[in-house]
């Protein structure tokens, strides 16, 4: 099975002596910026030059980044951080810049490395603030960060280094067609009210995404037991949420909690603070 890259989220928190902006810049850009070398993205030597005396206009990029090198990606808007943090990273980087020297454009392809289980990507069919997230079954999914739910799951991984080096296609294909997609948000609320609240990366190795639907917060989380996968949620609000559960060929679907009918799980306050929908792959087990 094809495991993703890392995105160097959290090997970083041991940064003895470093700076809150330092910490804050390797935990969420030094994945695609580093000092002299331009990889995925430019270089922080080639940012020091363009935003020396403009520490604001780089904070505001980062949170609605635009669109100039036309031989990559785009960058993914970063606002999830907050902007005091990012003021915080753009200091650091307009000081780490100014120190590095000017390096080459990478040749080699970024992210040789596969280690971990997410990677931010474009993916096909889903916005272009996607994250995909390879279970440890071989199951993957799509997160689609902007829309804040999962599009789809398929079996296998996708070719994501030519399309992070821009060497290759624009969108990685994946290694087989979905097996399910999700129609649309899950949960029966307004979904034009909604704000990703960012991920985080538990011991496993796997993103617990969070996000803001209408008034209620909510944490989701996949993870595979053997070939079942378990999705996992977590919510904080007041009153009573639906979701329209999946219906998968192939595997069986319980949930934790709550009340079944005809397809859609309904929650009260205390059923949704943790309830989890497992699919319970058919026909091959015991
Ligand atoms: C997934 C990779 C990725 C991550 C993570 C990332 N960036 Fe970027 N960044 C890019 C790419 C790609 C570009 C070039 C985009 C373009 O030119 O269209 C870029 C460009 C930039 C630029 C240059 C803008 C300009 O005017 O030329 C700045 C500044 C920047 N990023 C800041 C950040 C900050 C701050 C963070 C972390 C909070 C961050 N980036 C995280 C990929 C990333």
């Amino acid at each position: 099975m094809m495991k993703y890259i890392l995105l160097p989220l959290l090997l970083t928190r041991v940064a003895w002596g470093a700076s809150e902006g330092e910490t804050l810049f390797k935990a969420n850009c030094v994945a695609c910026h580093q000092a002299s070398t331009s990889d995925v993205g430019p270089s922080l030597f080639e940012i020091a030059k363009i935003y020396k005396k403009n520490k604001a206009g780089l904070v505001s990029w980062a949170i609605k980044p635009g669109r100039k090198r036309k031989d990559g990606i785009a960058m993914p808007p970063m606002g999830f951080v907050g902007e005091k943090n990012l003021e915080l990273i753009a200091e650091y980087m307009l000081k780490a810049g100014a120190k590095a020297t000017k390096g080459k454009r990478s040749k080699k392809p970024a992210f040789k490395e596969k280690l971990g289980a997410v990677q931010r990507a474009f993916m096909p069919n889903s916005s272009p603030v996607s994250i995909a997230v390879a279970l440890p079954n071989g199951v993957s999914y799509c997160w689609d960060a902007d829309n804040c739910y999962i599009r789809y799951f398929w079996n296998g991984g996708a070719d994501f280094v030519g399309h992070l080096t821009g060497s290759g296609k624009s969108i990685p294909t994946l290694d087989s067609p979905a097996f399910y997609t999700v129609p649309k948000q899950p949960f029966f609320k307004d979904s034009s009210d909604r704000e990703f609240l960012g991920y985080d990366i538990g011991a496993d190795g796997l993103p617990k995404f969070r996000y803001r639907l209408s008034t209620f917060e909510i944490q989701e989380y996949v993870e595979s037991r053997g070939l079942d996968i378990l999705w996992h949620y977590k919510i904080r609000g007041n009153g009573v949420l639906r979701y329209d559960l999946p219906e998968i060929e192939g595997y069986k679907i319980s949930v934790s909690e709550g009340k079944v009918d005809r397809g859609i799980l309904t929650l009260n306050p205390s059923t949704m603070e943790k309830f989890t929908i497992s699919l319970i792959k058919e026909g091959v087990r015991k």
